[in-house]
């Protein structure tokens, strides 16, 4: 399982004779460890630019000093935007920093932005500080969603703008930094503060290339924690005996969740130990029987009463050409991967899940891009997209957020298994030039948990490094 070229970028040796012969070796990313802290970005140093004084750039302010950075204004709006900052500052403290040779980040609020000259102003800041950006870094471009735009000009723009930060992504990859984009809807400029402190942290190490669309669709919640944020909160897991729903499972834990974990009862020695280590609850069930959901619901009604989030996780693969897959090997994909949430999800919103709660479906870059072999497999995670993208109008009014999680190549067991041809080619077709790990999914799932996240709902995010697949 064990990547070879990040074994030898790691050994000091070995690493100085593969450059010398020229194997160019992938970047070693910088993974948060712990629960996650309040002051997130405590002392990183982060540079803002941006185009005139807008909303934006209050909540930049002060989310980036609460959050514990260390901000250099653009010399460009530092007229517009320094009382600002100032403001901000005398209520959180923090510190304002002059020119520095390196950042951690480059944040550019393009939100005021509405015909093409003004992106010339995205040229300037990228184009002076894209050598500045150190390793392991993170560049996230802020812009106003295109629905909002009131002309042509405006519209296209902003939507020019992923293909420039796609375009980016590429060029610093290499050095394990990574670029995403927020497009943010007039009105819900306060609820980037949660994705900012997820993709300026190291929580968002493998997510590159994406698409954060911050939207007013649900509800506020009454308090947005951002340390321990899920006390008190009971949140199921599927599949959670291994894999990215083992390593979600103590993330979520890891923030103050009760975890209920379900998995087959022939993973049940699994499940016992991931429950015993994580002080969680296990729920032996198996997906393949409709009579699992109301097993799974009427037990959490019992013994917790509620329930505040759940991750559709559960997943199977049986790969053969449309020509060769038995009838068996299809309705078992659907079965598991598309019936089974389907039919758990609708018993759990009718009985116990609450208002303002989080539901997360685990899809995959095959329901993007497709894949040989996989026409059952990409046809569920496909439908997954769907399945988050009306339901999350359904449930809206309730607060409840509903978003799908695609992984590109994620080392686990299922990819263990993959030819080595297929292997090398999902772990380098991508900008960090390697395969995820199971925390990197997990990450985003639990920022899809938290009540921080409550403008993102109805999308897809993909975990993958920047693959060239399915982008
Ligand atoms: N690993 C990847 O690269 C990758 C990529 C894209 C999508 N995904 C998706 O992420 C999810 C987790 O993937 P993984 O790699 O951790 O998989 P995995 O095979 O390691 O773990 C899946 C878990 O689901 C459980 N499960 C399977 N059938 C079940 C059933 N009938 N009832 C109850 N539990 C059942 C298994 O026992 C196992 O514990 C899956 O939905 C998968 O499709 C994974």
């Amino acid at each position: 399982m064990n990547d070879i070229l990040l074994e030898i970028e790691k050994n000091p040796l070995a690493k100085q004779i593969a450059t010398t012969v020229g194997i160019p070796l992938p970047p070693i990313l910088k993974r948060y460890k712990g629960p996650w802290k309040e002051r997130i970005l405590e002392d990183k140093k982060i540079q803002v630019g941006g185009y005139g004084k807008t909303k934006v750039q209050e909540i930049l302010a002060t989310s980036l000093l609460k959050a514990g950075a260390q901000i250099y204004i653009n010399p460009s709006i530092e007229n517009s935007v320094r009382t600002i900052y100032e403001e901000a500052r005398s209520g959180l403290g923090g510190i304002f920093l002059t020119e520095q040779d390196k950042y951690d980040s480059l944040v550019f609020d393009a939100t005021n932005i509405q015909n093409p000259d003004e992106l010339k102003e995205v040229y300037y800041f990228f184009h002076n500080n894209i050598r500045k950006l150190g390793s392991n870094g993170r560049i996230v471009i802020i812009a106003k969603a295109d629905e909002d735009q009131k002309t042509l000009e405006g519209a296209v723009c902003s939507r020019g703008l992923e293909g420039f930060t796609r375009s980016i992504a590429k060029e610093i990859g290499k050095k394990g930094s990574t670029a995403n984009i927020i497009y943010v809807r007039d009105k819900a400029e306060d609820r980037i503060e949660g994705v900012l402190r997820f993709l300026l942290s190291e929580l968002s190490a493998f997510i590159d290339n994406q698409v954060f669309r911050v939207s007013n669709l649900v509800k506020a919640p009454k308090e947005i924690p951002f340390h321990r944020s899920l006390d008190r909160k009971n949140i199921l897991i599927t599949g959670a005996a291994r894999g990215i729903g083992e390593k979600t499972a103590e993330l979520i834990a890891q923030e103050g969740a009760n975890v209920i974990l379900v998995d087959h009862p022939m993973a049940g020695e699994d499940l016992g130990k991931v429950a015993e280590r994580l002080n969680g609850y296990p729920i032996l069930a198996d997906l393949m029987d409709p009579e699992s959901y109301n097993k799974i619901t009427f037990t959490i009604k019992e013994k917790f009463g509620k329930l505040d989030g759940v991750v559709h996780n559960a997943g199977i693969t049986r790969d053969k050409t449309i020509a060769n897959m038995k009838e068996e090997q299809w309705d078992q994909v659907l079965q598991v991967n598309l019936k089974s949430i389907l039919g758990l999800n609708q018993s759990l919103l009718d009985n116990v899940l609450e208002d303002y709660s989080h539901i997360v479906c685990l899809s995959s870059i095959s329901g993007i891009a497709g894949n040989f072999g996989q026409t059952n497999y990409s046809l569920t995670k496909a439908a997954l997209i769907g399945f988050v993208k009306h339901l999350s109008e359904q449930v809206a009014k309730r607060g409840i957020t509903v978003n799908a999680v695609a992984p590109g190549f994620i080392e686990t067991k299922m990819t263990a298994v993959l030819p080595l041809f297929i292997k090398e080619a999902g772990r380098r077709l991508s900008n960090l030039s390697q395969g995820g790990l199971p925390e990197d999914v997990g990450q985003l799932i639990t920022f899809l948990m938290t009540p921080g996240s409550y403008g993102i709902t109805g999308q897809v995010i993909r975990v993958c490094g920047g693959a060239l697949i399915g982008a």
